[in-house]
């Protein structure tokens, strides 16, 4: 009798509070601890969007998003600020072997529309060393946008190489890896709701 009236309790409660009781969750062996729920993402996307707005509500921006990991939060941040005019498109930025004496250099794949004398608005899912994003603005500032503004949903200020900070920041975090809503290991975890961490007793 009391246990059962206990376990309803706890699903009760469970309910009441999902997310403050989420799960660790195992990829590759690795474990990885719950770190910024749901309703903290929400909170952020909507946060940078009132920004976005305040600036380009009458503008058409172009939301550029980097597949993979940034589909998720883009689609969200597109919606959330509801620019009437604005549009979305989805890009690559590869890494490919140049027959320059550089050795290689980046490729932007998929941007059909031309961007000259546009806002962009570019959205990433993380900026770690800031490598990816300086080379992704200077091939983009190539083709004579009226102004690249960079969104990052998470931003890792002490991993920082290049001085390339996001103008529109969700959360600041220290240099630890994470994953979920879009951020991967090997693939896998971008379909998590909550981002997670990896532990560091495993
Ligand atoms: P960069 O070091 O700023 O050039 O970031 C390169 C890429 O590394 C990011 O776009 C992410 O795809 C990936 N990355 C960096 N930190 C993490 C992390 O904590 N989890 C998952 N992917 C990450
Ligand atoms: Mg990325």
């Amino acid at each position: 009798m009391f246990l059962a009236l206990r376990s309803t309790f706890t699903i009760f409660v469970k309910n009441l509070l999902p997310i403050r009781n989420m799960d660790k969750v195992t990829y590759n062996g690795l474990t990885f601890e719950p770190y910024l729920t749901r309703d903290d993402i929400a909170r952020e996307v909507k946060r940078i969007a009132g920004e976005i707005k305040q600036s380009y509500a009458d503008d058409n921006p172009l939301f550029l998003c980097v597949l993979n990991g940034a589909a998720i939060f883009a689609v969200d941040l597109f919606r959330e600020c509801g620019i009437p005019q604005s549009e979305i498109t989805f890009i690559r930025f590869k890494s490919y072997e140049g027959t320059s004496t550089t050795g290689t250099a980046k490729q932007v794949l998929g941007l059909n529309e031309s961007i000259e004398g546009r806002t962009v608005i570019v959205v990433e899912d993380i900026v770690d060393t800031g490598v990816t994003a300086k080379e992704l603005l200077k091939v983009l500032r190539e083709k004579n946008p009226r102004e690249v503004k960079l969104a990052s949903l998470l931003f890792k200020p002490d991993s920082l190489q290049t001085g390339v900070k996001p103008d529109y920041i969700g959360f600041s975090i220290p240099p630890k890896f994470i994953i979920g809503y879009g951020l991967d290991i090997d693939g896998k975890a971008r379909n998590l709701r909550d981002i997670f961490v990896l532990s560091e007793q495993q």
